[in-house]
């Protein structure tokens, strides 16, 4: 049975007991419905709960640190068997988690991570290196740069502030282009994840530099909000400015292969399958790895042309 408990904020699910018909019960604690990456994210975490058999408790957090926190105590009162959630930011988790491990429910994060230094807050983390995304993003952009000496000025939009994803696809994407300061970061601001606010900051970088070569977008989604700010301006993405985004998206790989963006890294939101074996096993009591990283790729407009028929979200 999959259940969807907390579409708004005020509701947390919190409930009697779970019933004893066998069945392992997973309350997953999901960041929102921010991106089309998250929409398959939580698309593949209900499908492989209900092919696993698994009870799935779910909510939605709209982006809220505090929505999640009464989600997992809502969980803890719920004496779920496992609990599991991916941390709309990394910092401020230690409480909750700490109340979950007193009542002996194991936790599992998935796609992000905290920056707790106490790891027996939780089993293990699934997910993407957020780093290496960044990294890769840069290495596209010296490379495609390279034998032209003249400066480079790159805007970037970047995720949810805080959050995992935004600081790693930051500090990974500078890395790697600090070893030539030809390349110049002009603006850098959060456009949460989202299309409309990647919109919205875009319009505000164009009118505020004149000279924008390269975007660098944290996720497809405010990529593709920026596309529809440079077309307003009467300039060509892909074109005028360069655009590399993150996730890899349907509607992201449709404007790599229509030549709107450049590059895109690719984050896989398929999670669902790997999540749910870690949870049997730790119902088991068998052991897990304490980091399960996600592979990854990355695609350039020709290769989105090919992946394109089979892309499945
Ligand atoms: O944590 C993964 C990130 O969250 C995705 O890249 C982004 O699209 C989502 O909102």
């Amino acid at each position: 049975m999959v259940t969807a408990l907390a579409a708004c904020g005020g509701e947390n699910g919190a409930g009697g007991s779970q019933p004893d018909d066998g069945k392992i019960t997973l309350g997953f604690a999901q960041v929102g419905a921010e991106s089309g990456w998250r929409t398959a994210n939580t698309k593949s975490i209900q499908d492989s709960a209900k092919a696993a058999g698994i009870d799935l408790q779910f909510s939605d957090a709209q982006q809220k640190q505090e929505n999640q926190i009464k989600a997992i105590r809502s969980y803890i009162t719920q004496k779920v068997d496992v609990i599991a959630f991916s941390p709309v930011v990394e910092s401020g988790w230690d409480t909750v988690l700490k109340e979950a491990k007193d009542a002996k429910i194991p936790v599992i994060l998935t796609d992000r991570a905290i920056d707790s230094p106490d790891t027996t807050l939780y089993k293990t983390f699934i997910g993407s290196d957020f780093v290496l995304e960044g990294k890769k993003a840069g290495e596209w952009l010296v490379g495609e740069y390279q034998g032209k000496p003249e400066p480079v000025n790159i805007v970037e939009l970047q995720g949810t502030t805080g959050s995992a994803p935004a600081n790693d696809r930051k500090s990974g994407f500078a890395d790697v282009i600090k070893a030539d300061p030809k390349f110049k970061i002009v603006a850098s601001q959060t456009g949460e994840f989202t299309r409309a606010k990647g919109k919205e900051v875009m319009d505000a970088f164009l009118k505020a530099n004149k000279d924008i070569d390269v975007l660098y977008a944290h996720n497809d989604d405010m990529g593709l909000g920026a596309i529809e700010a440079i077309e307003g301006a009467g300039l060509k993405p892909g074109v005028d400015i360069k655009i590399i985004t993150v996730d890899a998206v349907k509607d992201g790989m449709q404007a790599l292969a229509d030549g709107k963006i450049n590059y895109i890294v690719e984050c896989s939101p398929l999670l669902g399958p790997q999540l749910m074996e870690l949870v049997e096993k730790v119902v088991a009591g068998e052991s897990v790895p304490e980091r399960v990283l996600t592979e990854e790729t990355a695609f350039n407009q020709e290769q989105a042309k090919a992946a394109l028929p089979n892309r499945q979200y």
